[in-house]
């Protein structure tokens, strides 16, 4: 006598419910057979182009972030991203990030401190640190290895105050690869490929819990409309230019330079009950 299957009840449960939504979409939108093998076309060139990773991360990964961060407290969270890498170089703050000797774009001094929720400062936080140059191109990815293999990223460790200011350069907005099949759909509904600048930040301390976030700017013509929705009003900040020549001079400045500050604060490890 056959007996049941017994599966993971989770992934039983999921699968069953992306099933019926499936379905229903079907049904509800009259999807041809036509239509039907064009979807499945599209998932097998997505693959095979290596853009799986991709597609998910521009359409879902920012709608996970909100359900991970649910009843989560003190400074937002946003996604992570598919640029980041681990072991970047180790630097104590004040420092100025890896770049090329004639680093494009505009100064920016990054400066706050890291706290937890209830106001204590984590002095020793290290602030992993990445972001587009000032082209919208990221180190590894579409900047050269020979170039310079950590440019603009490196794990930063705040004072004993949790105080930190990093000397970098603003980032430029960047489009999502969009020569592939995820470029395609977005076109063919009418959506643009753009992601405002923004400075991606992974905060670790002993006594707290991860913050992977991202700060944005205001003014910055793609945020309301970031293609992969990950912008947060709380991670909003303004770059504010300073122009005095007295002032750029005496700070080793050929130029204006813009800086910002942000205070972030870290939910306490829950302790398990003994
Ligand atoms: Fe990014």
């Amino acid at each position: 006598m056959a007996t049941a299957q017994t599966g993971d009840p989770r992934l039983t449960e999921i699968v069953e419910a992306l099933l019926t939504s499936l379905r229903g979409i079907i049904r509800k939108h009259r999807i041809s057979h036509e239509e039907y093998r064009r979807a499945v076309g599209f998932f097998v060139e997505t693959a095979a182009k290596g853009e799986i990773p991709l597609l998910f991360d521009v359409f879902l990964e920012a709608t996970v972030d909100q359900v991970d961060a649910q009843g989560r407290s003190g400074t937002e969270t946003s996604v992570e991203g598919p640029f980041y890498l681990p072991n970047a170089p180790l630097l104590k703050s004040p420092c100025v990030l890896p770049q090329r000797p004639k680093e494009p774009g505009d100064i920016l001094l990054l400066s706050g401190c890291v706290r937890a929720v209830d106001g204590e400062p984590l002095g020793g936080a290290m602030l992993d640190i990445w972001q587009s140059d000032a082209q919208g191109a990221y180190s590894h990815f579409n900047i050269p290895e020979s170039e310079a293999p950590w440019n603009l990223r490196a794990r930063v460790i705040a004072d004993e105050r949790g105080e930190f200011e990093v000397q970098t350069r603003v980032p430029a907005p960047y489009q999502v690869p969009s020569d592939g099949p995820t470029g395609a759909l977005l076109r063919a509904i009418g959506r643009h490929p753009w992601r405002p600048a923004h400075l991606h930040l992974r905060i670790t301390h002993d006594l707290c819990e991860t913050l992977t976030t991202q700060l944005f700017f205001t003014g910055d013509p793609w945020i309301d409309s970031d293609v992969v929705g990950a912008v947060k009003e709380s991670l909003i900040t303004t770059l504010d230019k300073h122009e005095d020549p007295a002032d750029f001079k005496q700070r080793g400045f050929d130029r204006p330079y813009y800086t910002v500050r942000y205070e972030f604060a870290l939910p306490r490890l829950l302790r398990k009950a003994a």
